[in-house]
């Protein structure tokens, strides 16, 4: 190889996540709303989720996740640069979560900011991070997902109230020269997109510019599932032809975790075989930003995700937004 085609790749350096104290099951549920366990888990696959308590909050599920990556990177606050939070539902309107937990991790350089693209802000989160590092700007990122969506659900609203939980995901990415091949370590290729025109399909039905209230939750659920199913492989296509690796190169797939029954019928239609799909949509519920990360640790956690493996990140959220990434782990 020579020097000419050497290029800085962002690294996956340490994983970590945080849960809620309280954990709800679906029989809960059918306590509160007019659900039951067997329709949740027959649409849905979630059989519990966490729910954030007094004290827990967006920011601070986010700052727990990113000491445990941190730590497993082996890097303290004088190392990070870069500090990306992927939320919808921050502690204030401003500042920031990304600058609470820069302070609170002492982190005392570099750059700190959100970012908003719902159910797939983790992707682009990762697909931002990853600019700023293969440019040279910026050397060790923490790239976060952190949610408490149960602050904004409709809890009478049992089309909505059931499917989703809190919690938080982070990612230490470090930039590393590669060789500039697929052997590298690292992101390999990241495709994002989006379109405004579905805004009714998913939304908050408020804002500070609007009603001057957080809102709640809406969602026409049949049609975020066939948007999901039948347009969003298109980012994955494009993940694989960027770099001429097929779907056979794939160790794991990392899917937006929302409903097993999307996360099936993608891993489906593109012919990835069952056995390489990671799930924890039944555990966690739908974390939004939050869901990818957390599963990642899962499945790094559990010895599944190994280092050299080829995984796919993939997610679509409300606008819609959404994008996948090939990651080199
Ligand atoms: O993360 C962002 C992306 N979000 C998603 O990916 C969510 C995508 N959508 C979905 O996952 C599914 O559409 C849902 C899980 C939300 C719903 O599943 P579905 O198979 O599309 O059900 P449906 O909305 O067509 O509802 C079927 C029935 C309805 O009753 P009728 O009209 O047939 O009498 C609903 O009223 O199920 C009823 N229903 C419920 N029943 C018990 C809706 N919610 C519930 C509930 N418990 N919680």
């Amino acid at each position: 190889m020579t020097q000419q085609t050497r290029k800085l790749r962002s690294v996956v350096k340490g994983v970590g996540s945080a849960l809620p104290r309280r954990c709800v099951t679906n029989r809960e549920l059918e306590s509160q709303v007019d659900t039951s366990d067997a329709w949740i888990v027959q649409r849905t696959g979630i059989t519990q989720r966490y729910i954030a308590g007094e004290g827990e909050t967006t920011a601070s599920l986010g700052t727990e996740a990113a000491r445990m990556a941190m730590a497993r990177a082996g890097c303290g606050p004088e190392d990070i640069d870069l500090i990306i939070c992927a939320t919808s539902t921050p502690d204030l309107t401003f500042p920031s979560v990304a600058t609470m937990i820069q302070a609170e991790l002492g982190v005392r350089g570099g750059v700190a900011f959100d970012l908003q693209a719902v159910c797939a802000g983790f992707v682009f989160a990762v697909a931002t991070a990853d600019k700023f590092l293969i440019s040279g700007s910026h050397k060790r990122a923490l790239v976060i997902g952190a949610e408490t969506f149960s602050r904004i659900l409709d809890w009478k609203d049992r089309t909505t109230c059931v499917l989703f939980g809190d919690g938080a995901g982070a990612l230490v990415l470090e930039a590393q020269e590669g060789e500039g091949t697929n052997a590298d370590r690292g992101v390999l290729a990241a495709r994002l997109r989006s379109d405004g025109r579905y805004k009714s399909k998913l939304y908050v039905d408020g804002g500070p510019s609007t009603t001057g209230t957080a809102g709640c939750v809406r969602m026409e659920g049949k049609e975020v599932f066939r948007f999901a199913v039948g347009h969003v492989t298109d980012v994955m296509v494009d993940s694989f032809a960027d770099t001429g690796l097929t779907v056979e190169d794939l160790n794991w797939f990392v899917p937006h975790q929302a409903n097993q029954r999307i996360i099936d019928a993608s891993a489906q239609k593109l012919g990835i075989a069952p056995q390489k799909v990671v799930k924890t949509v039944q555990l966690h519920g739908n974390t939004s930003a939050a869901s990818i990360p957390l599963a990642l640790n899962v499945a790094c956690e559990d010895g599944r995700i190994k280092p050299g493996d080829l995984v796919m990140i993939e997610a679509i959220g409300g606008g819609f937004t959404w994008g996948a990434a090939l990651i080199r782990w």
